[in-house]
């Protein structure tokens, strides 16, 4: 199976965020973020293997800044690393301001996708090539970050986690 560049997965959306996106206070609501977030990383994660993905999991989202009626928001998607039929795709969110026009990165967040067949089983996905330095250091930390989310969800035995020991092993020097 051919491995695929990261920078083939990449995905750029955009929106603008309107009167039923907000609350009352005219502020983005998070449940709307998190599914152009789901968008916007199944499209990635689909360029990586071009198959039917589902989401996994929702990692590493958090809400650091209001986002404002009128705004446009940006997400930048890219496949961090694929493992065996999963794939980590990592998120940069831009909010525009509707007047100034500036842009201002406000989050990160990471979602994990899985490739399945057209009766829902997983199946073997291509690896993934990262090039830039950000590339390269995001497909190092996903191997911790899946032995993290895997310990969490029951799927792995703490025992395991090989890379996420050896981490707290070295920070506790
Ligand atoms: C995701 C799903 C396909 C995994 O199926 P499964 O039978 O649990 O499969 P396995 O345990 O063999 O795991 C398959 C892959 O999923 C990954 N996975 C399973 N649970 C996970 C979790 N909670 N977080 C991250 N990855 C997970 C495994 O690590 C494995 O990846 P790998 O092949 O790269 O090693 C299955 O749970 C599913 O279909 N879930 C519903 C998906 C969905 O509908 N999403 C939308 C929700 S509205």
């Amino acid at each position: 199976m051919k491995s695929i560049l990261a920078k083939d997965t990449y995905t750029v959306t955009t929106h603008l965020v309107l009167p039923e996106n907000t609350n009352t206070l005219g502020n983005l609501m998070g449940g709307q973020l998190l599914n152009w977030l789901d968008i916007a990383s199944a499209i990635a994660a689909h360029r990586h293997c071009r198959r039917v993905v589902v989401t996994a999991a929702v990692n590493n989202v958090s809400f650091q800044h209001p986002i404002k009626l009128g705004d446009l928001v940006i997400i930048e998607a890219k496949v961090s690393r694929a493992f065996s039929s999963s794939m980590e795709v990592f998120m940069d969110i831009f909010v525009e301001h509707s007047s100034t026009g500036a842009k201002i990165k406000c989050n990160e967040a990471i979602y994990t996708f899985v490739a399945v067949d057209q009766l829902g089983n997983p199946i073997q996905v291509p690896d993934l090539i990262p090039e830039t330095e950000e590339e390269k250091k995001r497909f190092e930390g996903a191997l911790r970050r899946r032995q993290l989310r895997l310990i969490l969800a029951g799927k792995m035995k703490p025992e395991e986690a090989t890379e996420l020991k050896a981490l707290f092993a070295a920070q506790n020097q």
